[in-house]
């Protein structure tokens, strides 16, 4: 029945309609916070390309938690900014490191908060790489089993899951191995399944100190031209045994989001990275968009295109202006 008899506009005309016929809501629970550890006390060092993000010394990444999961959220993810830099990335699976000490003090004081850990070496190497470089390249085999010991590290500091972001072939295999041998089969894997080789990533690589020192990290994560790779991706990754896959970044993919919840039928992640975040802080912040709106708007979108859990950088923002 159409025009006049049809009328989409009489369920919009108050905000108690709007709100009764509203397809997606987002939760604070579907909210992930990303905190940056670095070593030292008191510490907040401010990320120039990402206003609002700082990296935080353990004792600050405390507070930082705290209110976070006092806004509601449920989880946070920590990446590490080591004292040391090498080839292999040593600390990187130090029982002492920075991300090591952050999961322990979190755990203790805040249990209720799910504490994800970034398993990758990109930030605990002095060439920038996700792993093992030998000439110009990076090497798959050789990095998978540095790979498995950071995440036991992790998983014996006390993270609540694990989830790699390298793109080596086979890692959710190596990890999911190496944690059922060593006592920690209850721990879920959240694997980075499809993540693309982003511009986006730059501010991240700011903040994480991990810019690969030569080349770029095209022979490891996928060309944003493969969706069908994508998917291939992710159904590997299933197989290996992850519990949770996510397609990174978000908002150039949402296509490949709402893909992977027609064709799995499993918990997804969306990665709403650091260049998405700048851009609409820059933009916020010149006054050019309402950002509080374009927050709530880009969060939902990507929800309505099919993720359960987002990660994101407005995580706390986001859940304080969902509450009651
Ligand atoms: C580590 C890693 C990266 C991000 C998450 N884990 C950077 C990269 O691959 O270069 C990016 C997150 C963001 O941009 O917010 N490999």
């Amino acid at each position: 029945m159409a025009f006049p008899i049809t009328r989409p506009r009489r369920l919009r005309r108050t905000e108690t309609l709007r709100r009764m016929v509203r397809e997606t809501r987002l939760a604070p629970d579907d909210l992930i916070h990303p905190l940056f550890v670095c070593p030292g006390r008191d510490v907040a060092k401010p990320v120039a390309s990402m206003p609002g993000v700082a990296q935080l010394s353990v004792d600050r990444a405390l507070s930082e938690a705290r209110e976070i999961h006092a806004a509601g959220v449920p989880a946070i993810v920590l990446f590490g900014i080591p004292d040391h830099k090498d080839a292999r990335g040593t600390e990187a699976w130090s029982d002492s490191g920075v991300v090591q000490r952050a999961i322990a003090e979190i755990k203790q004081h805040l249990p209720e908060l799910a504490v994800i850990t970034d398993v990758c070496l990109c930030e605990y190497t002095d060439h920038g790489h996700c792993g093992v470089v030998s000439g110009a390249e990076v090497d798959n085999d050789a990095t998978l089993e540095l790979l498995a010991l950071e995440a036991l590290s992790h998983a014996r500091a006390g993270a609540d899951l694990v989830a790699p972001s390298d793109m080596m072939d086979g890692r959710v295999g190596a990890i999911r191995r190496a944690l059922d041998e060593n006592g920690y089969a209850q721990i879920p894997i959240m694997a980075y399944a499809a993540k693309f080789a982003s511009a986006f990533y730059g501010p991240f690589r700011e903040a994480a100190e991990s810019t690969p020192q030569f080349g770029d990290r095209r022979s490891y994560q996928m060309d944003p031209a493969n969706g069908d790779e994508a998917m291939r991706e992710i159904a590997l990754d299933l197989e290996e045994g992850a519990d949770i896959v996510m397609v990174k970044p978000a908002l150039p993919y949402l296509d490949l989001i709402q893909r992977a919840r027609t064709e799995f039928n499993c918990p997804l992640a969306a990665y709403n990275v650091s260049g998405e975040y700048a851009m609409v802080r820059a933009a916020g912040l010149n006054g050019w968009i309402d950002e509080d709106r374009a927050v709530m708007e880009i969060l939902t979108g990507i929800k309505r295109a099919g993720a359960d859990l987002i990660l994101t950088y407005f995580a706390k923002t986001a859940a304080r202006r969902l509450r009651p």
